[in-house]
């Protein structure tokens, strides 16, 4: 398991930023259309609670971080995950005003963190963990490949870009603070694999859900013809994010695994144009 008190590869930085997302078209946003851009949406109403829950995690350990590089990141990665709650609950508000069941679908993952809440603090933190590399790996895909966001309507586009470059940024802090914390050997190994297997076998049937919940109250998706199949096109085949973040996913359970041996820090180049876009409010499509 790499040190992680000399393997801070990127210090991440909280940026206090606003996407002025246009309400009138949270229901069709991305430009594969509604069922993807509800699809999306999904995903959005887990981050707010998710990502408190992060934090909540990743607290519990912050008085044995010795290491002042790692603290010093954590503080960002806590900076980070808020900004992230925040900009998307606006998102998620858009939805319920939209007649969408935005605020129920909240409660619901507001209620299941809580409950993760009760678990051991170990497993809290490797839920975490394990959720941090979902994440990081989607952000990947995200990046990596233009049409996952480049052609959506712009200020969603920059709000998911935005995103996947901050947890870029910021993927390994929950992991190096496992490293820090937790004892070595086989028992935190299987923990660690454990939760990943348990969040991913739980979060993606809870997405499918949600966009079924979204997209069934969508008068538009409604009436997109082929709406579930295009998704599946979207996410596995053309341009397959979800497919090319598999490889990735198995990578976890190797024991020397450390979240940096994927160095994808190239993408945070993307990063200062992103900021000019937003302080200029010029809409370039994202490259
Ligand atoms: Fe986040
Ligand atoms: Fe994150």
């Amino acid at each position: 398991m790499p040190n992680p008190s000399d393997d801070i590869a990127v210090m991440p930085t909280r940026r206090d930023l606003h996407f002025k997302l246009p309400a009138e078209r949270i229901g069709d946003w991305h430009d594969e259309g509604p069922h993807v851009s509800q699809f999306f949406n999904a995903l959005s109403l887990f981050f707010p609670d998710g990502e408190r829950f992060f934090i909540h995690s990743v607290r519990h350990y912050r008085e044995r971080i010795t290491d002042p590089q790692l603290s010093r990141a954590v503080t960002a990665f806590i900076g980070q995950e808020a900004m992230h709650g925040r900009e998307h609950t606006e998102c998620n508000e858009m939805l319920d005003s939209a007649g969408l069941p935005g605020a129920p679908l909240q409660r619901f993952v507001f209620q299941l963190t809580e409950r993760l809440k009760l678990l051991p603090k170990p497993m809290q933190l490797g839920i975490t963990i394990a959720l941090e590399h979902l994440t990081a790996i989607m952000a990947n895909a995200l990046l990596q490949d233009r049409r996952v966001v480049g052609d959506a309507e712009p200020h969603f586009g920059r709000l998911w870009r935005w995103h996947a470059l901050e947890e870029t940024e910021h993927k390994a802090v929950a992991y190096d603070v496992w490293c820090a914390v937790m004892p070595r050997g086989l028992g935190s190994y299987l923990l660690r694999g454990s939760t990943l297997l348990l969040a991913s076998a739980l979060f993606w049937p809870l997405v499918a859900i949600f966009m079924w919940r979204l997209t069934r109250a969508d008068a538009k998706a409604r009436a997109e013809r082929g709406g579930w199949r295009r998704t599946f096109r979207f996410l596995f085949l053309t341009p397959g994010p979800l497919r090319r973040a598999a490889g990735e996913w198995f990578d976890y359970f190797k024991p020397g695994f450390h979240p940096w041996q994927h160095d994808n820090r190239r993408y945070l180049d993307g990063i200062e144009p992103l900021l000019r876009d937003l302080e200029s409010g010029s809409l370039p499509r994202a490259a």
